[in-house]
């Protein structure tokens, strides 16, 4: 289980339960949290989950994937702190972690 804290792009924050090994993407539509669409539901062709991580939890992250790096260079999303939310899966090391929801998917 990790504890997710999702802020909106208004500042509001929305903290969850998440339990180890679903994707943070998962945990913000379960909880009707606004701001993650989520179109393709995780099947990381759509770019809409995302989120963006304070530079000083970059490094307790996975890597992102080859995949993944391309899906957010290609919807020019590509901040250095930018992830799909669906590639983070929760587990002990993520307790804790803050992300940003942008303002808008678009
Ligand atoms: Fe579509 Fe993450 S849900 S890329």
């Amino acid at each position: 289980m990790a504890k997710i804290t999702f802020i909106e792009h208004c500042g509001t924050p929305h903290t969850v339960d998440v339990p180890e090994g679903t994707s943070l993407m998962q945990a913000a539509i379960g909880h009707n949290i606004p701001g993650i669409d989520a179109d393709c539901g995780g099947a990381m062709t759509c770019g809409t989950c995302l989120v963006f991580v304070p530079p000083s939890w970059a490094e307790k992250l996975e890597a992102r994937s080859e995949h993944e790096r391309q899906m957010l260079e290609f919807s020019g999303k590509d901040a250095a702190n930018a992830r799909l939310s669906c590639q983070l899966i929760a587990c002990p090391a993520l307790d804790g972690l803050s992300v940003q929801i942008p303002e808008s998917q678009g």
